[in-house]
């Protein structure tokens, strides 16, 4: 796999470099709640322009229904990168106006700035099953950056998706690992090769019926898998709990029994519980036998939150992906702050000690409720990607470039 140094070893100053990169961020409205995405793509960036390079970016934001819609723009992420980059971001709809914004690029010293094009998912061909239709919009986007473009995949967020700014593009250009690709794969590639002993990981997220695949992928790689979040509930009924009005996957009871028969699953000892999903919900703590009916469980209780840190507290490698709760929420965001602060004293206390975490909520988990960034190992920047990643799923778009 060839990689940005490369790109950067050969000569840049005056090409046009199409990077992806991965900005898909939380938006309240207008305001972006977590930039970690959009920080941790500036220094490939960075290192682009300050080789003269004109720098071309594609992202998405969230899923628009393939054409443009106000609300998913990338106006506010336009606006916060140029801020990070410090230089001009010029955010363009792709065609006419993009074409007309990259030829008044100025690559001496990237004083120009660097173009963003607008949500690439606006196109319907991005997503398109149809490799056709992909290859198609692929050209296109290739071609902006002309005869002697290059192409640097640096959105490891999306790397697990065959889309065309992730995948067909690096069919078209010579296509290069971005430092962020780079950084995320070597960390990962630790947790699947020979990770140090005691191997825990730690799951939460609501659903278990998405992280069936990457359970069957660890269980038998790790020594504990500690589970929380909306999903720990699923696990309880399946262990003959009443949960209330938890959220309950009823078709899953069975894989979740099949999978506790590992013996290395760890399952919340007290949740808690609200009357309502809301912040002014009345709430209780209760041992997990003890879940009345009409009430649901929003957050992992302080039991749980003591026992999972004496696991982390004896582990070497931790992986955490997926909150415990409904940390939005304050009343039920302890579950999720415990055990990420559990996470942090285990990585401070054992010399050697490697704790990673996955991704989407659970980064956005670890600035939001004031976590140290520097407590981790390593933060991720991909949710779905990293999981896919410990699942040693093949991810097209890491793939692609380890072939050109
Ligand atoms: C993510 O948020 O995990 C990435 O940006 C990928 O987004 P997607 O799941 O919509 O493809």
């Amino acid at each position: 796999m060839k990689s940005l140094d490369d790109l950067i070893g050969e000569g840049v100053s005056g090409r046009t470099v199409l990077v992806r990169s991965d900005l898909n961020v939380p938006l309240d409205g207008d305001r972006i709640t977590d930039d970690g995405r959009i920080r941790a793509s500036v220094p490939t960036l960075r290192a682009l322009l300050d080789a003269g390079a004109r720098v071309v970016v594609t992202a998405h934001l969230g899923r628009p229904k393939g054409g443009p819609d106000p609300k998913y723009s990338l106006a506010p992420v336009a606006a916060r990168l140029g801020e990070l980059l410090g230089a001009e971001v010029t955010l363009a709809e792709h065609g006419d106006r993009a074409r007309a914004a990259v030829s008044a690029l100025d690559g001496a010293d990237g004083r120009g700035g660097v173009v963003l094009l607008e949500n690439i998912r606006f196109d319907p061909r991005e997503t398109a099953k149809n490799d056709d239709d992909r290859a198609a919009f692929a050209r296109e986007l290739s071609e902006l950056a002309g005869p002697s473009g290059a192409f640097v995949s640096d959105g490891f967020g999306v790397v697990h998706r065959k889309q065309a700014s992730v995948y067909d593009v690096a069919l078209d250009l010579p296509a290069y690992a971005g430092g962020l690709v780079l950084a995320e794969v070597e960390v990962l590639r630790k947790l699947t090769t020979e990770p140090e002993r005691p191997y825990a990981v730690v799951l939460g997220g609501s659903k278990v019926s998405d992280k069936l695949a990457v359970i069957d992928a660890l269980l038998p790689r790790v020594d504990a898998l500690l589970v929380g979040g909306g999903m720990c509930f699923t696990f309880l009924a399946a262990q003959g709990y009443g949960v209330g009005d938890s959220l309950l996957e009823r078709d899953q009871i069975d894989t979740c029994r099949r999978l506790l028969e590992s013996g290395k699953i760890v399952l919340p000892v007290d949740v808690v519980v609200a009357d309502d999903f809301s912040a002014e919900a009345n709430t209780r703590t209760v041992a997990v036998d003890a879940i009345p009916d009409g009430w649901k469980g929003l957050d992992v209780g302080p039991d749980t939150v003591a026992a999972f840190a004496e696991v982390l507290g004896g582990a070497r490698t931790v992986f955490w992906n997926g909150p415990m709760g409904v940390f939005e929420l304050a009343p039920f965001a302890e579950g999720t702050r415990g055990v990420a602060q559990a996470i942090v004293d285990a990585t401070a206390a054992t010399p050697g000690a490697f704790s990673v975490v996955g991704g989407g909520d659970s980064a956005a988990a670890v600035r939001a409720l004031g976590l140290p960034e520097d407590g981790f190992s390593h933060i991720s920047t991909g949710g779905g990607a990293s999981l896919e990643f410990l699942e040693g799923k093949d991810l097209p778009g890491i793939a692609v470039l380890e072939k050109s």
